[in-house]
């Protein structure tokens, strides 16, 4: 189970560090609505309902402020769309299910939750890797850099008797073979969860939209893997100085994976539940900024990851590891700037329940 996102909205919180996200959201914000429109086909939808009303479910929706602006892009399209196909917007209703771990602050969500939004707002606690809603009574499922997170760390990678032994890394990208499929065996198994509970979830013709942190077809790494590599070595660095262990290095695995276009669609088709509207590698950087936010890097992976490090390290050795991504922020700057290319890949998909 991941870890929560830092919670509250204080310095360290993810309410206001998570920019990098909301970089990830603006730069898909018009392609997912033009998707949506061309996709959807609402007043069919609406016809098989009684109330008039589109469920829409964010799964993964953290403290916000993210998951409120996606909502609203989502309804501006579902809105147009069935304006467009002749019927009156002013008579759907929207119900929004905002989904998260248990673990999740829901609180700062619904104390932050627009006061002039249209529609109703519910929160969903549980895992998305099983069925969160009765059989089919949601209309659109939305997954923003949240599909990435594993459900749990393949047993192989702290077994030292297996091949896939992760010793000495804290993730696959740098690794040997055996840990990179130890790390896509389990995203596989996760994201099949992940479809059969949304395919029994979702109406018929209703979507899926994801946008994940991914890498380009051959690639492992990308702009998060490149920031755990910096955090790889510091912590190896404290080993040496002997503030920790290196079995607890060795015992540690970021259980994140980033799939690329080629990895997902194949767990997609080989599922069967979705057929695949759209999906494809975009570059949210190139597309919005040109520059690096090497600063907003740091804050990101402690409000994104505190918790994943607190949980196996404990306090004392997450809050040095942390102090020492300050006084070394340098040699991150540098590694980003020489692997400009994989900074912002992002896999964007648009899956239809057929
Ligand atoms: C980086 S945040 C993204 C939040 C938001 N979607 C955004 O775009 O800013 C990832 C969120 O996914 C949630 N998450 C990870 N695995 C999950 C699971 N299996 N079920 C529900 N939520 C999960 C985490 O708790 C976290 O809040």
């Amino acid at each position: 189970m991941a870890a929560p996102m830092n919670a509250g909205s204080g310095a360290f919180s993810y309410a206001n560090n998570s920019s990098y996200q909301r970089t990830g959201f603006n730069s898909a914000k018009n392609l997912i609505k033009d998707v949506l429109i061309q996709s959807i086909d609402v007043k069919t939808l609406m016809s098989s309902t009684i109330s008039n009303t589109f469920t829409i479910t964010d799964l993964g929706c953290s403290t916000g402020p993210n998951t409120f602006l996606a909502v609203e892009n989502i309804i501006d399209a579902i809105e147009q769309k069935y304006r467009s196909q002749g019927e009156n917007p002013a008579s759907l209703e929207f119900q929004v299910f905002f989904n998260d771990q248990v673990s999740n602050d829901f609180n700062t969500l619904f104390a932050s939750l627009p006061v002039d939004r249209h529609y109703y707002a519910a929160g969903v606690p549980g895992s998305f890797r099983g069925r969160l809603y009765p059989n089919s009574s949601i209309c659109l499922a939305y997954c923003a850099s949240s599909i990435h997170w594993l459900s749990k760390i393949p047993e192989e990678l702290v077994d030292k008797n297996s091949p896939a032994w992760n010793y000495g890394k804290i993730h696959y990208t740098d690794a040997r073979d055996e840990v990179v499929a130890a790390y896509e065996a389990q995203f596989e198994a996760d994201m099949d969860g992940f479809l059969n509970a949304r395919g029994k979830e979702i109406v018929r013709g209703g979507v899926i939209v994801i946008i994940s942190p991914g890498v380009p077809d051959g690639a492992l790494a990308n702009h998060v893997g490149i920031t755990f590599r910096f955090v790889e070595s510091i912590l190896i660095g404290m080993v040496k100085e002997g503030l920790i262990k290196q079995d607890g290095v060795d015992s540690f695995n970021i259980p994140h994976v980033y799939p690329s276009v080629k990895q997902m669609s194949k767990i997609v088709e080989k599922n069967g539940c979705f057929s695949i509207k759209k999906m494809e590698m975009r570059n949210t950087r190139t597309e919005l900024e040109a520059s690096i936010d090497h600063d907003g890097a740091i804050m990101h992976l402690r409000a994104a990851m505190e918790g994943t490090f607190l949980k196996h390290f404990g306090r004392k050795t997450a809050e040095e590891l942390f102090k020492r991504t300050i006084q070394q922020k340098s040699t991150l700057y540098d590694m980003m700037d020489k692997s400009r290319s994989e900074i912002g890949a992002q896999i964007f998909a648009v899956l239809t329940r057929k």
